[in-house]
């Protein structure tokens, strides 16, 4: 352990990277100033389907998300990609198709195309988000028309496109039991069926009210029992009005002591966002979270620390 560590990432070298997603139109805001405490770095949306292939399977729109990995690459951060496979987005030319065989060929052509074009400057991948509803089962969009088998395509070409990059599943709400259930369930096959799954992002979109530190520590100990590492990938605490600062912080100290704990099987925490001037849960697009701003991060609309900051920071 360093003795006096200036950054985030230095006092977290010990235990796994941390890192932070911004949109391509924020890397000015933070560069050279709160970026410097994160060694690992996520595009917002710059790698999602509906910005690299917005209108066609073959279209190649990898100038912003190359622009950003260059960046990060040139401030010694390192990569997680983030999606490959998302329902929520995904364009026309492949959310519209009905046939399987031609899905499957889809998927897998479009998985290999950008795994191959980042190679290594992306170490890993979250291959397929969120295909599990809100009412624990599959979503209806992919799984419809092709039933597991897209997922299993997704990984499978992943990995035949770069055996060097590690490959996640990534969804919310898996502290919850019912949905982890479901989760499990799929992880399971997908072992039995030997897909190359190495681990799981836990995206970590958490709250004052109903955040429970057990749930969290359960969550990892069950994903990690399957033998997959995990990831906090997008992590953030909502504080709508900014009228829980206090617990907020205490929260924020009770997840990072519990995800240092699990240091042997947690391979890297990202928070979503950098500070409180730019989230994109601030405005009314989630009435049933809260309306204006949500104050989620560690660092206030003027970069400075927060409570919160020193909470994961001082230990
Ligand atoms: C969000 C971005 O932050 C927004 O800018 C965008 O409009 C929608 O997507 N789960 C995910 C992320 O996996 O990709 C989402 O990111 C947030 C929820």
């Amino acid at each position: 352990m360093q003795l006096r560590a200036e950054f985030l990432w230095e006092k977290y070298s010990p235990y796994f990277p941390i890192g932070y997603a911004i949109g391509t139109e924020n890397i000015d805001r933070y560069k050279g100033g709160i970026d410097r405490h994160f060694n690992s770095f996520t595009c917002e949306n710059e790698m999602k389907m509906y910005t690299i292939a917005p209108h066609s399977p073959t279209q190649d729109n990898f100038a912003p998300s190359d622009n950003m990995v260059d960046y990060a690459v040139s401030q010694g951060k390192r990569v997680r990609g983030h999606t490959l496979i998302w329902y929520n987005g995904a364009p026309s030319w492949i959310a519209g198709c009905r046939d399987k065989q031609t899905l499957l060929r889809l998927i897998g052509d479009y998985v290999t195309r950008v795994v191959k074009h980042y190679g290594n400057k992306v170490y890993s991948w979250d291959v397929v988000n969120e295909a599990i509803g809100d009412d624990n089962r599959y979503r209806s969009a992919f799984y419809d028309v092709a039933g597991i088998d897209y997922i299993e395509t997704a990984f499978c070409v992943a990995r035949a496109a770069n055996p060097h990059i590690r490959l996640f599943y990534n969804d919310y709400n898996l502290d919850k039991p019912q949905k982890r259930a479901k989760v499990i369930e799929m992880l399971r096959e997908l072992q039995r069926d030997g897909v190359p799954v190495d681990g799981v992002g836990m995206q970590g979109h958490y709250n004052l009210k109903d955040t429970r530190i057990s749930d969290v520590e359960n969550a990892i100990r069950e994903f990690s029992a399957l033998g997959l590492e995990v990831q906090i990938t997008e992590l953030d605490v909502k504080n709508y009005g900014n009228t829980g600062a206090r617990r907020q912080a205490e929260l924020y100290g009770e997840l990072f002591a519990l995800f240092r704990k699990y240091a042997d099987v947690i391979t890297g925490v990202t928070l979503w966002n950098a500070a409180d001037d730019y989230s994109w849960l601030d405005g009314d697009d989630f009435p049933h979270y809260g309306t204006g701003k949500a104050y989620p991060t560690l660092f206030d609309e003027n970069h400075g620390r927060k409570e919160a900051f020193y909470k994961v920071f001082d230990f």
